[in-house]
């Protein structure tokens, strides 16, 4: 899995929120990785926490991860060049490498403080209901088995990770979980299995409200299309969800 990250610009993208709208809120970001989301909204105002497995790691160790990645990736990416054909891959590394910058400024006192959090889903160290909104982006659907439309290969994120993952991302939220992307890397895409089954069970529980929110996040790939979106899933009740 890689370990690089995006900009605050790019969370707009995917989930349609701006930091502004946020301002006063307590938001949690999962996976936030070498993102500089969370620092970008702590300065707009934003009582953001980030979690990440790998934030076990020293500054010096996250750095050197992510450029490796971020090499390694945009290589990959210009050998399948006909697949990425809408993409300019030098400005894409170029925000890939602020996003790095920025979360690395931020890095090793936000940890002090607990604003970086190391944690891997299904479990998160958090009471219930401890966030307004959270965000998940690029870990849930694009990590699952490719034969479930993901792009990992002996995935360990089956369906089953998938609807513990979202149970707990659910339970540390009050108001709403934003997942993104939501559609598989087939060509064309469609909505991503597990998601639909998700989305059935939560609507069928009655303590949750489901919708697609177009999104606007180019990923620069061929397969993405009309369905890209991210989804919204917005607490109608106080009652404790299990699927
Ligand atoms: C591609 S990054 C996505 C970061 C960011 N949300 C974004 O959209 O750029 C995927 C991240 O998931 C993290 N990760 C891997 N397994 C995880 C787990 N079980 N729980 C939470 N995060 C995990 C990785 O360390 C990595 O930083």
């Amino acid at each position: 899995m890689q370990f690089f990250g995006r900009l605050a610009s790019d969370y707009h993208a995917m989930f349609g929120v701006t930091l502004q709208a946020l301002a006063g809120q307590r938001i949690l970001d999962c996976p936030s990785g070498p993102c500089s989301f969370v620092a970008e909204a702590v300065a707009a105002g934003v009582d953001a926490v980030g979690v990440d497995p790998l934030y076990i790691h020293t500054h010096a160790e996250l750095r050197a991860r992510c450029e490796l990645d971020i090499a390694g990736t945009i290589k990959a990416m210009s050998e399948h060049g006909d697949h990425y054909s809408t993409l300019d891959l030098t400005s894409y590394a170029e925000s890939k490498r602020a996003a790095l910058h920025g979360f690395l400024a931020d890095y090793e006192a936000g940890r002090a403080t607990g604003r970086y959090v190391a944690a891997s889903l299904p479990q998160l160290p958090f009471a219930d209901q401890s966030f307004d909104q959270t965000f998940s982006a690029h870990l849930l659907v694009t990590y699952s088995s490719p034969e479930s439309g993901g792009i990992l290969t002996n995935s360990p994120f089956t369906e089953q990770w998938h609807q513990a993952s979202i149970t707990e991302l659910l339970r540390v939220t009050k108001r709403a979980l934003h997942v993104y992307p939501t559609t598989t890397r087939t060509s064309p895409a469609r909505r991503h299995p597990y998601l639909e089954h998700i989305v059935a069970q939560l609507q069928a529980s009655g303590a949750w409200e489901c919708r697609y929110q177009p999104s606007t996040y180019h990923r620069g790939d061929s397969a993405q299309n009309l369905l890209n979106a991210s989804l919204v899933i917005e607490r109608v009740s106080s009652a404790h969800t299990t699927l």
